[in-house]
């Protein structure tokens, strides 16, 4: 069964669209809109390719469809036995932490978990923590390191350009990841995860953006959408910030050294 009809009805509505605005950009009736919503029928080859243009996203998208995990390196680094990314957590999960101590239940997403490293640590200090990653054989590592730590995460596959929460979160942490997010589906995305997020809860993120004066880096962990400098920050205007930073780094992946510039951002919703 696709998830078309539902993709179709969010993605509608997020474009703050009735169905009979949608039908007149198609030439189309109402009623065949809502017959694609309601899963009584669907859109032909070439009305597909309009709505995705309509909505600047892929046709792949609308119809729910998760790329192959061949789109990021990561299926064979995670092969390996040893923990790519280590296992001791990113130091946004200490701020995460400071911030929102477990003294109450706290709900985190962590998207793109990777082996599940910040993940984990979250669910030993007593958050209930939910992660995904498009990566399955860096969700075994992470569902294995949970289990060593007598910890429980629910680790799930999902590609982060379909998957939308469908609960409210207190916090949403993501590391290294964002930049496979293409532009035009980035304000959908992090307006998804800020609906779905409790008030007073926490946004932790972090962005790798362009610089002029910095070459591109030459692994193949190149980030395939860098963010422009101070985009991230822009869509939390209206949100509190405990920190916003942008920092250039050494690094060595892939045996070439070279910099990356990263935005971080650790913002409460009001
Ligand atoms: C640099 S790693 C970071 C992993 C983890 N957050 C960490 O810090 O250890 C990037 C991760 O993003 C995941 N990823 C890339 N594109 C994704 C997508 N569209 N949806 C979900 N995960 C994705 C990769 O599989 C990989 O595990």
């Amino acid at each position: 069964m696709t998830a078309f009809p539902q993709i179709l009805a969010r993605t509608r509505r997020q474009h703050d669209m009735t169905q009979d605005d949608l039908a007149r950009r198609l030439n189309l009736s109402f009623q065949a809109i809502s017959k694609w919503e309601t899963g009584q029928s669907m859109p032909d080859l070439d009305q597909l390719v309009r709505l995705a243009n309509i909505f600047g996203v892929s046709a792949d998208a609308l119809l729910g469809h998760a790329p192959t995990p061949a789109r990021t390196p990561y299926r064979q680094k995670y092969d390996q036995q040893a923990y790519y990314w280590g296992v001791a957590p990113s130091t946004m999960c200490y701020e995460v932490m400071r911030l929102r101590p477990p003294t109450a239940p706290l709900c985190v997403l962590d998207v793109g978990c990777g082996e599940g490293k910040d993940a984990v640590f979250f669910a030993r200090n007593g958050y209930e923590v939910d992660a995904f990653d498009l990566t399955e054989t860096g969700l075994e590592k992470g569902r294995r390191l949970a289990d060593a730590c007598g910890t429980k995460v629910r680790f799930f596959q999902a590609d982060a350009l379909t998957f939308r929460p469908e609960r409210t979160y207190d916090i949403v942490f993501s590391s290294g990841v964002l930049h496979y997010l293409p532009s035009a589906l980035r304000p959908e995305i992090l307006a998804s995860y800020q609906a779905h997020t409790a008030r007073g809860g926490v946004h932790a993120l972090n962005a790798f953006v362009q610089k002029p004066f910095l070459p591109a880096p030459p692994d193949e962990e190149s980030p395939c959408a860098l963010w422009r400098s101070g985009e991230l920050a822009g869509h939390y205007a209206d949100w509190r910030f405990h920190r916003f930073s942008e920092e250039i780094f050494d690094c060595d992946s892939g045996g070439i050294p070279h910099q990356h510039c990263m935005d971080v951002i650790i913002a409460e919703k009001p």
